[in-house]
């Protein structure tokens, strides 16, 4: 899948989250419940180094509530993260993330001073909408477009929490290549940046192996196909999104599945687990070392060649 990131960008990003690390006291990091891999930043983990860490695991109202206790369990395994599920929609879920602010930092010195937090997240995670529940007002978006670059922010919070919205543009992950399919079914990214019947047959794929019920009581498939292709036309035909001819048309029906997905009409729906996620690093990571041997062997034939020709 082809996206555009501006390599200005990801160091400008870097230099201001850099800069103003050493002042923080706790960072929050909003992710999304669904995919909670795919929608981190890859800088936090090196920028935020040892400085104790709170993952609100953002939109939980749409994620597999089993799932996100798997998330929770395999992100506090990690020394000084603490990792909460919220949800918009239930604002006394994010209250919670004030107390657990203050017992994360227990060991800071905070008692005479503001407890600093920085908080972070690539767009549409839902940050402005967690900034503007927690502070009780509307607080204007930092610039998270390309070109866009407001001040930092700094918003109190009450119980002598401060929060510093970060600047800059932060982009998600971009490999194992399941991430950008897994963003742009949660509509983390545009929607011109991708095909839309890509989408829909990765998430068909996907779909028809972990979630049969859920396709079978949204659309009333008797015998729900695992094959991709296969569960999208039985989708098609179940929604009449027909062509000429009466064939499926499948522009329609993945628009169709992509959106109800999005909306949460398929109900609670989670795209990765922590060992899928371990399994597709360690492939992404293989098939890159075999294309570097393969580029080498092209180079040393291509210089055992010029050698000869000498
Ligand atoms: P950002 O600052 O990280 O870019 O995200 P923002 O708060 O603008 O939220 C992006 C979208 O996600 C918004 O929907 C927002 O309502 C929705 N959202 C945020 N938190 C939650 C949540 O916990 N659950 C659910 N289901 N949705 C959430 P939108 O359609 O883009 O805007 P709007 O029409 O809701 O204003």
């Amino acid at each position: 899948m082809a996206i555009n990131w501006f390599p200005g960008h990801m160091h400008k990003a870097r230099k201001d989250i850099a800069r103003i690390m050493s002042e923080v006291d706790v960072v929050i990091e909003v992710l999304d419940a669904r995919i909670p891999y795919s929608s981190e930043n890859p800088l936090v983990p090196n920028l935020r180094g040892t400085t104790p860490c709170i993952k609100l695991l953002n939109k939980a109202d749409l994620a597999d509530p089993e799932i996100t206790s798997v998330w929770v369990r395999h992100m506090e395994k990690e020394q000084g993260v603490k990792a909460l599920p919220v949800s918009a929609r239930q604002p006394a879920q994010i209250r919670q993330l004030l107390p657990m602010c203050r017992e994360l930092v227990a060991d800071r010195n905070t008692e005479a001073r503001n407890i600093q937090a920085m908080i972070m997240g690539i767009p549409n995670v839902g940050k402005s909408t967690l900034i503007n529940l927690l502070s009780g007002r509307k607080i204007a978006k930092t610039g998270d477009e390309a070109g866009v670059t407001k001040a930092q922010q700094r918003i109190r919070l009450g119980e002598r929490i401060v929060l510093t919205d970060t600047p800059g543009f932060l982009w998600p992950k971009l490999t194992p290549p399941e991430c950008g399919y897994r963003l742009a079914a949660t509509g983390a990214i545009k929607d011109t940046a991708f095909a839309y019947d890509d989408v829909a047959l990765f998430l068909a794929g996907y779909l028809g192996k972990r979630y049969p019920e859920a396709l079978r009581s949204r659309y009333g498939i008797e015998s729900v196909p695992e094959e991709d292709v296969a569960l999208l036309e039985a989708v098609g035909r179940a929604r009449a999104c027909l062509g000429r001819g009466g064939h499926v048309d499948f522009d329609k029906v993945s628009a169709l599945l992509v959106n109800e997905l999005r909306a949460g009409l398929l109900g609670p729906i989670s795209l990765e687990t922590p060992d899928m996620i371990e399994k597709e690093v360690a492939d992404a990571q293989r098939a890159a070392e075999i294309k570097a041997q393969q580029k080498a062997e092209r180079d040393a034939a291509r210089r055992a060649r010029a050698r000869k020709n000498r």
